[in-house]
């Protein structure tokens, strides 16, 4: 369904984000025809540059990004809404006039702000886009994380352009709510009757969250040495996937019924302080190792500067929520970079059955596991018995639903979806202030108890499945780590 005209400003244009990204989700949005040809993208950056060069540059990201469905055809008219305005947003001399000379002064059309530049400059940015009085009517400003690097700057933050744009005009963009299977989470658990009796403290065991990269810096070796693991990828997607998983259900799908359950499920996180960090984390460090058939530098090697690091590039978390639901159910989350292979699964782990007839060997609890990415798709795995006339073997196998064998769709990229999301104005899939404010508050805590130790990350090979002490974690509670196979 095509959305309404739209206008969307692009601040940080020419960056990574929006090359590899935002432009390729529009582009792949005008495809499907669900963008109306009198709506306008302006790309701004602070470098000169012509819109027609700004078109080439989207063109060769367009077509990267496309791969086989590249149409240059459809291209040709895509182009034809794309400009480039050259603007310092926060210099006093800034040039709005151009800028606003591009924007259809209609109150009630959609205007989208979306910030793909450094967080220090959101608030700046969006103090000027008040002051040039782009802040009222249908506007809308995204902001990317990192919002913050910690409660206190996400707090000046928030506060910073909530005192601009009223909550509401505010889309705070996690990817990760955009993935196909991701949202699938929500329909698997509230629309089956099958699930949900079984969703809690009385069946589940223990619940594991892996998102495991075979990726090193990939160029970003300033901004992740700063970051870590735990403020890159804990602290907004394993916490989505988290509250997602753990979330009572909402009573609509409205942006603030969702929202609130992820809050509540965030305020309920037990906060790991002091000792218990050294009990329920691992923080891990990548050294030089074999990826594939190939070797791979070690995480310092990466860096720009010969100085030693004690960033995390692995973490392993035992988290527990406690509230009715789920006290007592330790949910584990593990993500790290120049891992042994990708995957990112939400594995369900059930209960032993309460009395086992088939003797030793054969009392295999159920699993769940939804695979988010690559191979995407739903495991469930249950007890049967082996065939045979020998004795009687239980044997665990999976009941297996495979997008790709069920679906032969494209699945849109997370940003295309999100984008789209922001033009119709719905915020389900978007991080409200205190959701952003309560998840740091959580990550805050740990992060003291770490600097407190002073310990340094356990070093790993790369290529492997992290460091053994995360193995360890699991080991003294009796449980092992889903490896994806
Ligand atoms: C980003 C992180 O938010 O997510 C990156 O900053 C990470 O470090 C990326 O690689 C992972 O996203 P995806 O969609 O590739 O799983």
């Amino acid at each position: 369904i095509p959305v309404d005209p739209f206008d969307i400003v692009i601040f940080g244009g020419t960056g990574d984000l929006s090359r590899r990204k935002l432009l390729p989700a529009l582009y792949h949005r005008w495809l499907d025809g669900q963008i109306p040809a009198s709506s306008c993208v302006v790309g701004t950056a602070r470098s000169e540059m012509t819109s027609e060069e700004y078109r080439a540059m989207a063109k060769e990201a367009c077509k990267t990004a496309s791969g086989d469905s590249w149409d240059a055809n459809a291209w040709g008219k895509f182009e034809k809404l794309i400009h480039y305005v050259s603007i310092d947003a926060t210099a006093e001399d800034a040039d709005w006039k151009t800028l606003k000379s591009h924007l259809t002064e209609d109150p009630a059309r959609p205007c989208v702000f979306y910030l793909a530049t450094s967080p220090r400059l959101y608030v700046d940015i969006c103090e000027a886009l008040g002051t040039v009085g782009l802040s009222s009517g249908n506007t809308r400003v995204v902001l990317e994380k990192p919002i913050g690097t910690d409660l206190e700057s996400a707090r000046a933050i928030n506060d910073g352009v909530g005192a601009v744009f009223a909550e509401r005009q505010v889309f705070r963009i996690d990817h990760y709510l955009g993935k196909e299977t991701v949202q699938n989470l929500m329909v698997l658990r509230f629309g089956n009757m099958l699930f949900e009796p079984l969703w809690s403290r009385n069946y589940i065991d223990h619940v594991q969250i892996t998102v495991a990269e075979n990726l090193g810096l990939e160029g970003r070796a300033d901004y992740y040495d700063k970051s870590g693991a735990l403020r890159d990828m804990v602290q907004n997607h394993l916490l989505q996937l988290l509250c997602l998983t753990a979330m009572e259900a909402p009573n609509h799908l409205d942006d603030d019924d969702v929202r609130t359950e992820k809050i509540k499920v965030l305020n309920a996180l037990v906060p790991i302080t002091g000792d218990a960090a050294k009990r329920q984390t691992v923080r891990g460090q990548y050294k030089a190792g074999v990826q594939g058939d190939k070797p791979v530098k070690g995480y310092l090697d990466e860096l720009s500067s010969d100085e030693e690091s004690s960033t995390e590039t692995f973490v392993a978390i035992k988290a527990q929520i406690d509230n009715w639901r789920w006290a007592g159910v330790p949910f584990y989350l593990r993500t790290g970079k120049r891992m042994a292979h990708r995957h990112s699964d939400i594995v369900i782990n059930f209960k032993h059955v309460p009395h086992s007839l088939f003797g030793e060997g054969n009392d295999i609890a159920n699993r769940l596991v939804i695979r988010l990415q690559p191979d995407e798709g739903v495991r469930l795995f249950v007890q049967i018995k082996e065939p045979g006339p020998g004795g009687l073997r239980v044997k665990s196998l999976p009941l297996n639903l495979s997008y790709a064998e069920s679906f032969t769709v494209r699945y849109p990229d997370a940003y295309e979806r999100l984008l789209m999301d922001v033009v119709r104005g719905n915020l389900s899939l978007f991080m409200r202030k205190d959701e952003v404010e309560a998840a740091w508050r959580w990550v805050d805590g740990l992060i003291e108890a770490w600097e407190a130790s002073g310990e340094k990350p356990e070093a790993y090979a790369a290529g492997t499945d992290g460091p053994l002490a995360a193995a360890m974690m699991m080991d003294r509670d009796g449980r092992k780590w889903w490896e994806g196979s």
